[in-house]
């Protein structure tokens, strides 16, 4: 009998990296980082006393840029962020290892730092080119509009904050080999960047995962560099290695969500039709590449949110700045887009004197529109997601409530804000969308189920579990899900882009199809019927309606005899997706995911501190393939997003150095900030593209926070006017204070 993934939480029987039993001989890493933002590296006395590996130990190359190859895995002579690794100080202990790395002596030779990306722009540090995508004529629809409005947007990073920091563990094996353990959302990335720097065959590294305390696009590229590192030192030193950062080396030396900085203008008739809209999107990479320019072309395919534009030009620039390198993060880019247009949004209407939903509701997209991308927009329902808010919440009594609120409360204001979401599912790199699932039944009955995906909360195991179930025909706890192993699953995309249910369910739903083929037939010749007319369900195998008296763990066992083979390996790759770089078209996208939030706030106008008082939400699952685990994952996601507009500010001085280095000084959500989540899952929606007709929920609900943040704007407007603020995420208490204090009060 297998659990499901929850009853192992709640009981706490869940094993994470550091609850490893550790081999005999364990040695314990810790890392020198530089203390400098930018600089050239002097000299480093490392006493006789002390093992530490620096660049010049590495056997093979000292190189793990993912799309472009640009970042060291050990810094060299210069150094570029605060944080960026330069030792591999180990020890019989960690506390051995730590107290050695205090007596390694260094000196630098301290260089200017760059931390914001338009003043990297300037100086023409930039990770890549600019991307434009574009659409139509701009600046021609320009002057046919009524209204053009120009701004500025900045958006703040976010810490990804996974309960489990960045762990691995390295055991050295025979000819070369090394296995190893780690928490990453990318177990071939880490295989690969380390046969890189040993200098080995991909062959000889074996990695394994068996579940991440978290992830959220914070392990998708950056659990690889310290894997590589526990893999370096156990196969100089011939000794398991555990490297572990404690919380405040994570959150000093990895990457977080880019903050941006962006310029937009919009322009629309005077019945809030938008004819026009551009943007330019100066991320924040950080000093190397990481995954930002795949990021920062999903900003791209983003920037017109839920709506139709038919004139559309954005521009895209990565800026290499002298901090961490920012990565993935839930959205993957999609959110500081969505951010934008929605603030444009937000503007227009203040200027039109109307309410931003007018505009909003307006432009939804529609069944045949086209995105500004090239891809026509089909099974779209974000229209019914829309109405729905109406039908299953009555908002516009939400609406009335709240005025009549605001109009009897001084102290207290609430607001409101809608905000549609439409969020592409698929790789935006064709070659991504591929997995594999390895099947095998045991003579038991028991099945063991190893695909490409990584679980980190997300329920990719027990929903895979489930279509497994399902197909064979048996009971859940019948079927176990395997680490994801890349000896067992090869070639693996990360577990990413909301896609590894739709991808590896895919490849098990494969698997499984045809092993209950080959037993349905195998039945067929023990009972002596043509394979049609047998049915395997409830763990027993069927004629037409009638038991035939033999059970799943018979039948398993008979065909074992019979030497029919018990074991299916599966390959899926997403059908019709394409895309144009040369032009920027195509249609990148299996298929997208819709939905539509109303949330309510409430600010207190004398001190600034509000609360999200409710998010109602109807958005589309598909049909949902465990209710439980997508409700958690809207939840979640929800929760995220308010947190990246609200709440959680990184804070950085000039040198570059995070100051928001603890959790004392920065600040998420907690269950009490958590508002009242209503949900409605929408009906009829069914999606060719994933198993069972579900489809993806990992990142679209992160996107719903984005309501928070304007209907707290609303809140504000209701004190102090119709006035024009400066849209600058986090809108935490203190800058909502700040624009609270501009209500211009009459003196008595
Ligand atoms: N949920 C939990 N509990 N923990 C996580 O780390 N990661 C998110 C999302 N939900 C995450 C999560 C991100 S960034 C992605 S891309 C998806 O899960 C990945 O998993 P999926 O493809 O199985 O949805
Ligand atoms: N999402 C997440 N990770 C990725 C993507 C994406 O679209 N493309 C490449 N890595
Ligand atoms: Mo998610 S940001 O694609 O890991």
């Amino acid at each position: 009998m297998s659990k499901n993934e929850i009853e192992k939480h709640v009981k706490g029987e869940s094993l994470f990296v550091d609850d490893f039993t550790l081999p005999d001989r364990t040695w314990f890493a810790s890392i020198l980082d530089s203390p400098i933002a930018h600089g050239k590296i002097k000299h480093i006395n490392i006493p006789a006393d002390v093992r530490a590996f620096t660049y010049r130990d590495i056997p093979g190359e000292n190189q793990i840029g993912n799309i472009i190859q640009d970042e060291h895995l050990l810094a060299e002579e210069e150094v570029n962020y605060i944080g960026e690794p330069i030792a591999i100080v180990v020890a019989e202990t960690q506390e051995k290892a730590e107290a050695d790395k205090r007596r390694i002596e260094f000196e630098f030779e301290e260089h200017e730092a760059v931390t914001e990306p338009r003043e990297a722009f300037r100086r023409g540090m930039l990770i890549a080119p600019p991307v434009i995508f574009s659409i139509g004529n701009t600046e021609e629809a320009f002057n046919q509009c009524d209204y053009v409005i120009e701004d500025k947007v900045e958006i703040g990073g976010q810490e990804h904050l996974y309960l489990e920091t960045q762990a691995s563990i390295a055991i050295p094996g025979e000819d070369e080999s090394v296995k190893i353990y780690s928490s990453t959302q990318s177990p071939t990335a880490v295989q690969r960047a380390t046969a890189k720097v040993l200098g080995v065959a991909m062959n000889k590294v074996e990695v394994d995962v068996l579940r991440l305390g978290g992830g959220f696009g914070g392990k998708e590229d950056q659990a690889t560099p310290w894997a590589a590192m526990c893999a370096l030192a156990a196969s100089l030193l011939n000794k398991p290695v555990k490297l572990r950062l404690s919380r405040q080396e994570d959150l000093r030396m990895t990457g977080k969500r880019h903050p941006y900085s962006a310029d937009y203008k919009i322009g629309l008739t005077k019945e809030g039709k938008i004819l026009a809209y551009e943007a330019t999107f100066y991320q924040n990479a950080g000093a190397c590449a990481d995954l930002s320019t795949a990021i920062l072309e999903r900003t791209m395919f983003h920037a017109t949110n839920s709506y139709f534009i038919p004139n559309v030009k954005t521009t895209g620039i990565s800026c290499k700045t002298n901090l961490p390198p920012n990565t993935a993060f839930r959205g993957f880019g999609g959110p500081q887009a969505m951010f934008v247009i929605e603030s444009a949004i937000f503007k227009a209407a203040r200027q039109m004197n109307v309410e931003p939903y007018e505009i909003q509701r307006k432009n939804l997209l529609k069944e045949g529109d086209y995105f500004y991308y090239g891809q026509k927009v089909e099974r779209c329902k974000v229209g019914k997601c829309w109405e729905g808010l109406e039908k299953n919440f009555v908002v516009s009594k939400k609406i009335e409530e709240i005025k009549k609120f605001n109009d009897s409360n001084k102290l207290f204001k609430k607001g409101f804000a809608f905000i549609p979401i439409t969020f592409g599912i698929s790789f935006t790199s064709k070659f991504l969308n591929q997995a594999s699932a390895l099947i095998h039944i045991y003579t038991d009955g028991s099945v063991g189920v190893s695909t490409a995906a990584v679980e980190m909360g997300q329920g990719v195991n027990e929903k895979i579990r489930i279509i497994v179930a399902k197909a064979l025909g048996i009971s859940l706890n019948k079927i176990k899900m395997e680490t994801t192993n890349t000896t067992r699953a090869a070639n693996t995309s990360p577990t990413a882009a909301s896609s590894a249910a739709d991808l590896n369910g895919n490849a098990a739903l494969i698997a499984a199809n045809e092993l209950k083929k080959r037993l349905t037939e195998t039945a067929g010749r023990i009972l002596k019927t043509p394979g049609e007319n047998i049915a395997i369900y409830k763990d027993k195998v069927w004629v037409g309606e009638k038991s035939s008296g033999i059970n799943w763990e018979e039948l398993v066992n008979r065909a074992y005899l019979m030497r029919v083979s018990l074991t299916e390996q599966a390959f899926y790759a997403t059908p019709d997706i394409h895309f144009n770089r040369s032009v920027n078209k195509g249609r990148p996208f299996a298929y997208h995911v819709f939905g539509a939030a109303f949330v309510v706030s409430k600010i207190d106008v004398l001190r600034g501190v509000y609360e999200i008082e409710e998010v109602n939400v109807v958005h589309d699952y598909g049909e949902s393939l465990n209710i439980t685990i997508d409700k958690g994952q809207t939840e979640g996601g929800i929760v995220q997003g308010i947190g990246w507009l609200t709440l959680e500010e990184l804070a950085q001085n000039e040198e570059g150095k995070l100051l928001s280095n603890s959790l004392s000084t920065y600040k998420i959500p907690d269950i009490y900030f958590t508002p009242k989540i209503n949900i409605h899952f929408l009906e009829g929606s069914k999606n060719p593209y994933g198993p069972f007709k579900s489809k993806a929920i990992g990142e679209p609900p992160f996107m719903y926070g984005i309501g928070a943040y304007f209907s707290l704007l609303s809140a504000i407007k209701a004190y102090v006017g119709n006035i024009d603020f400066k849209i600058h995420s986090p809108l935490t208490p203190e800058r909502a204070l700040s624009l609270l204090s501009k209500k211009k009060l009459v003196k008595a």
